[in-house]
C-alpha cells in the first residue's frame, strides 16, 4: 500500500533524505509520488503521476519534509490525487482508508470546502486545518477522532518549522533516530541503514518530530514512554547490482537467506511454542497471497507429524470464522512483512478468542510480529520485488521446522526429515541449473495466454504458488490445480498447444500424475514435467522434462518452486514487463 516517509534533517537541507526513502518505499506503491518540505514558514509541494523517478529532478529548500508513494484507492493515479495534499497552513500524507470519507466530504463541501483530488486523504487534512486553533498537534488529534477505517499520517504545519506530526490507527507508523535526522515511515525496512534505533507506534498514538527529537503521546495527549531497540541492520535496502531486477536478486539469494534461516532457527527457543502446538488438538493457519500457500505445506508436514488437522484459511476470510477458534487452539500467522492488515486482524481474533499465535515473518518488530506470542524470524532480509519469491523459501524452512520441534515434544524425537533440513540451502543451489532449460520453456510458452499448474498433495502446494507467480507479474491467466481433479472441469479449457506445467517429487504419485499428463496430451496439450526422479522423466508422455535436485518429499516444496518462479520471471521479461512492480499490486497490503 502506500508509503509515507516523514523527517526533520539535522542542517536543514531534507531534500536527499526524503527522496532518497520514497525510492526505498516505491515497493509499497508506485503510481504516484510526492514531496512537501517546509521552509522557515512556507510549505513547497512536489508531486506527480508515476514512481519515484517522476521526482529525480525535482527539489525544495527545507529541514522538515514529507514523502508519499501512492498505491491508488479512492481516484485513479494522477497528478491531482498524488499526496501531500494541502489545507490552509497544513499539508498531509496518508496510508490507509478513511471508510466515512464520503459522510464526511460531504458535510465539508456543505461547509464550504472545496476539494482538488478525489482522494479520502483530502479530508483528514481539511478537518485538520478546521480544527486548528493554534496547537498543532492538538489539530491533528481532533481531525483523526473524526476519521473511521485506518490511517497512518505525517503532517506539516507552516507556524511549526522543524517538526511533523504524525498519527496511527491500524496502518503501519515507525519512529527512528539516525546521525542525521528523526524520521517516522511507514516500514521498517525503510529506515534500515539510516537509523540507528526503531520505536513502532501502536494504534492511537501520535508522534512528534521537533527538531532532534521524537516525542509519542497517546490519543488523550499524555506524553507516553517509549523504547527504541536498535535498528536490523541486516534488512537494509540493497542495490541490485548487475541483476536485470530484483526479483532476479532475490531468486539468486535463496540459498543464502535459507541457511540464515537455518543458522536463525538453530539459536530459537521454541520451548513454550512447541509445548502449545504439541497439545493442541487442532492448529488454524492464516496468511495472504504466497504466505498462504506456506501454510498449506505447513498442513501437509504438520498434520503428518503431529496427527492433529491444521485448519488453513485466508487472514481475509478467516474473520467468518473466528467463532471456530478457542482457547486451546493455535493460530499459526505467516507473512513476509508483518504489516499485512487481513493477516493482523486474524491475529488480533485469535488473542481475542484466547488462543495462542505463532507468527512466522521475516520483520522483526513488525506488527504482527509484536502481537503474537511467539515470533519465529526468517532471515530472508529485505524482499524489494512485489512478487514474493525467497521469503516464500524460507517460510517453507520456518515452518517444517516448527512442526518438527513441535513433533519432537509430542513424541519425543524429531521426524527424520528434520535432520535434511540444512541441505535445502545447497539443494536450491543445485536447482539453478534448471534455468537454461527454463530460459527455453519460457521463451516457448511467452505468447500463451493461459497455463494449468498440475500437482498432488504437497506438489499441488507448488503448482498454485507457481501459477500465482505467473499471474501477477507475466500478466497470463494461470491456474493451479490437484492433479486428480483435472477431469472434473478443467480439462473442458485444454486444446492444442494449451500449456500444462506439472510437478512430481512424491515417486508414489507419480503415476497419478502421469495419467493427468497423458489425458492433456491426449487433447493436444504441451506439457512441461518438473521431478527429481530420472525413471518418472522417462518414462512421461510430456514434451518437456525439467530435471530438478532431489530432496526428501516432505521439504521439497521448498525447493521444486525454484525454477517456477524463474519461469514467472522469464515469461514476465519475454512479455517486456518490469517483475518488480506488477501493475495493480504493491508489496505490503496494509488496508483490508
Ligand atoms: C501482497 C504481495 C504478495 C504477498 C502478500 C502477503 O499481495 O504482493 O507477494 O504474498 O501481499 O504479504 P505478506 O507480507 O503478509 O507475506
Amino acid at each position: 500500500m502506500c508509503g509515507i516517509i516523514g523527517c526533520v534533517q539535522r542542517g536543514g537541507d531534507c531534500w536527499p533524505r526524503v527522496y532518497d526513502g520514497l525510492k526505498r518505499l516505491e515497493y509499497r506503491g508506485y503510481d504516484s509520488v510526492g514531496v512537501a518540505v517546509l521552509d522557515q514558514n512556507a510549505i513547497g509541494i512536489r508531486k506527480k503521476k508515476g514512481g519515484a523517478d517522476a521526482l529525480a529532478d525535482a527539489y525544495l529548500k527545507g529541514g522538515a519534509g514529507i514523502g508519499h508513494t501512492r498505491w491508488a484507492t479512492h481516484g485513479a493515479p494522477s497528478d491531482e490525487n498524488a499526496h501531500p495534499h494541502a489545507a490552509g497552513k497544513f499539508a498531509l500524507v496518508h496510508n490507509g482508508i478513511v471508510e466515512n470519507f464520503a459522510a464526511l466530504k460531504e458535510e465539508l463541501v456543505a461547509a464550504g470546502e472545496v476539494f482538488l483530488s478525489e482522494t479520502d486523504s483530502e479530508v483528514i487534512v481539511k478537518l485538520i486545518s478546521r480544527a486548528y486553533t493554534g496547537d498543532f498537534l492538538r489539530a491533528v488529534r481532533d481531525g483523526c477522532a473524526r476519521l473511521e477505517g485506518s490511517y497512518a499520517i505525517a503532517v506539516l504545519c507552516e507556524d511549526f518549522p522543524d517538526t511533523v506530526v504524525c498519527a496511527k490507527c491500524k496502518s503501519p507508523l515507525v519512529a527512528g533516530t539516525g546521525a542525521d535526522g528523526v524520521y517516522v515511515c511507514s516500514d521498517i525496512p525503510a529506515l534500515s541503514g539510516v537509523c540507528g534505533s526503531i520505536c513502532p507506534a501502536s494504534d492511537g498514538e501520535l508522534i512528534c518530530l521537533v527538531g532532534q527529537r521524537v516525542l509519542f503521546y497517546d490519543f488523550n495527549l499524555n506524553a507516553v514512554d517509549k523504547t527504541f531497540t536498535p535498528s536490523d541492520g541486516g534488512s537494509a535496502v540493497r542495490e541490485r547490482g548487475a541483476f536485470t531486477s530484483y526479483m532476479e536478486e532475490e531468486i539468486a539469494d535463496i540459498p543464502r537467506a535459507l541457511s540464515d534461516t537455518y543458522a536463525a532457527l538453530k539459536g530459537m527457543d521454541f520451548t513454550a511454542c512447541a509445548r502449545k502446538l504439541a497439545a493442541a488438538e487442532r492448529i488454524f493457519a492464516v496468511a495472504c497471497g504466497t504466505a498462504f500457500h506456506s501454510t498449506l505445506s505447513f498442513r501437509f508436514v504438520a498434520e503428518k507429524c503431529l496427527g492433529v488437522p491444521v485448519i488453513c484459511e485466508r487472514a481475509s476470510e478467516f474473520r467468518y470464522k473466528t467463532r471456530l477458534i478457542q482457547k486451546d487452539d493455535v493460530l499459526v500467522a505467516v507473512s513476509q512483512s508483518g504489516e499485512t492488515a487481513d493477516t493482523a486482524e486474524a491475529v488480533k481474533r485469535a488473542k481475542a478468542a484466547g488462543a495462542y499465535v505463532v507468527s512466522v515473518t521475516n520483520v522483526r518488530h513488525s506488527t504482527i510480529a509484536a502481537l503474537s506470542d511467539t515470533n519465529v524470524p526468517m532471515r530472508a532480509n529485505a524482499e524489494i520485488a512485489v512478487a514474493a519469491t525467497k521469503s516464500y523459501n524460507c517460510q517453507l524452512m520456518c515452518l517444517f521446522t516448527l512442526a518438527a520441534e513441535a513433533c519432537c515434544k509430542k513424541t519425543g524425537v524429531y521426524p527424520s526429515f528434520y535432520y535434511d533440513l540444512p541441505a535445502l540451502s545447497f539443494a536450491a543451489r543445485e536447482a539453478f541449473s534448471c534455468f537454461p532449460e527454463v530460459d527455453a520453456l519460457a521463451s516457448r510458452l511467452k505468447e500463451k495466454s493461459a497455463m494449468y499448474f498440475l500437482g498432488r498433495d504437497a506438489d499441488f502446494v507448488t503448482a498454485v504458488e507457481g501459477a500465482l507467480k505467473v499471474k501477477e507479474i507475466a500478466y497470463v491467466f494461470s491456474e493451479g490445480y490437484p492433479a486428480g481433479e483435472l477431469k472434473h472441469g478443467t480439462l473442458a479449457l485444454v486444446e492444442k498447444g494449451f500449456p500444462v506445467i506439472a510437478i512430481v517429487t512424491q515417486k508414489s504419485l507419480a503415476k497419478k500424475t502421469e495419467n493427468a499428463v497423458a489425458e492433456v496430451i491426449a487433447r493436444g496439450g504441451y506439457v512441461a514435467l518438473f521431478s527429481p526422479f530420472e525413471s518418472v522423466l522417462k518414462e512421461s508422455a510430456a514434451q518437456f522434462c525439467c530435471k530438478i535436485p532431489a530432496v526428501r518429499e516432505e521439504l521439497a516444496g521448498a525447493v521444486s518452486v525454484i525454477p517456477l518462479q524463474y519461469f514467472a520471471l522469464r515469461m514476465c521479461q519475454l512479455r517486456g514487463h518490469d517483475p518488480d512492480k506488477p501493475r495493480n499490486l504493491a508489496k505490503s497490503v496494509t488496508v483490508e
